[in-house]
């Protein structure tokens, strides 16, 4: 099982960025754990980071052609506004996962939207690196019982 774990903008900088919201773990820490629990779930989990709306948009058109079983996103601010990463993950037809490290209900109200709602299979936010792992266990769980 190939599941793809996508990064967007600024979240190269968790560990050094508003630790009050975000903790101290970096993102190559969050994604070592991922990894490490992908194992043991039996899943090959990769990983990609960028703060290119662009360069996200490609690399979900390249997870489209190599048929990835799932993806889990926290796209960062692109979550409440960029409708080009929707409609990149609309094309795909695996189940997408939507994680944030903090609870954005609790935060701006510009944080309570998020424009990928709609079109994925559900999302994990307010459980700091915990809500990657969560993510993870979801996307392997809705792969196994062949959910969309
Ligand atoms: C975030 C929440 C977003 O509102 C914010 O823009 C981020 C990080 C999170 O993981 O909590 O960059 O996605």
């Amino acid at each position: 099982m190939n599941i793809l774990v996508l990064h967007g903008i600024n979240l190269n900088m968790f560990g050094k960025r508003d630790p009050a919201q975000y903790g101290t773990t970096t993102l190559a820490e969050i994604n070592a754990s991922v990894s490490a629990l992908g194992k043991e779930l039996g899943a090959h989990v990769e990983a990609f980071q960028t703060n290119f709306e662009g360069a996200m948009a490609e690399r979900i058109h390249q997870a489209h052609a190599d048929g990835v079983h799932a993806v889990i996103i926290n796209a960062g601010a692109w979550t409440h506004y960029s409708y080009g990463i929707r409609d990149a993950l609309a094309i795909l037809k695996c189940p997408i996962i939507e994680v944030h490290m903090s609870n954005v209900h609790a935060r701006e109200a510009f944080r309570h939207v998020s424009v990928f709602a709609e079109i994925v299979k559900g999302q994990i936010c307010g459980f700091g690196t915990d809500s990657y792992l969560m993510g993870l266990r979801a996307a392997v769980s809705a792969v196994q019982a062949g959910q969309p």
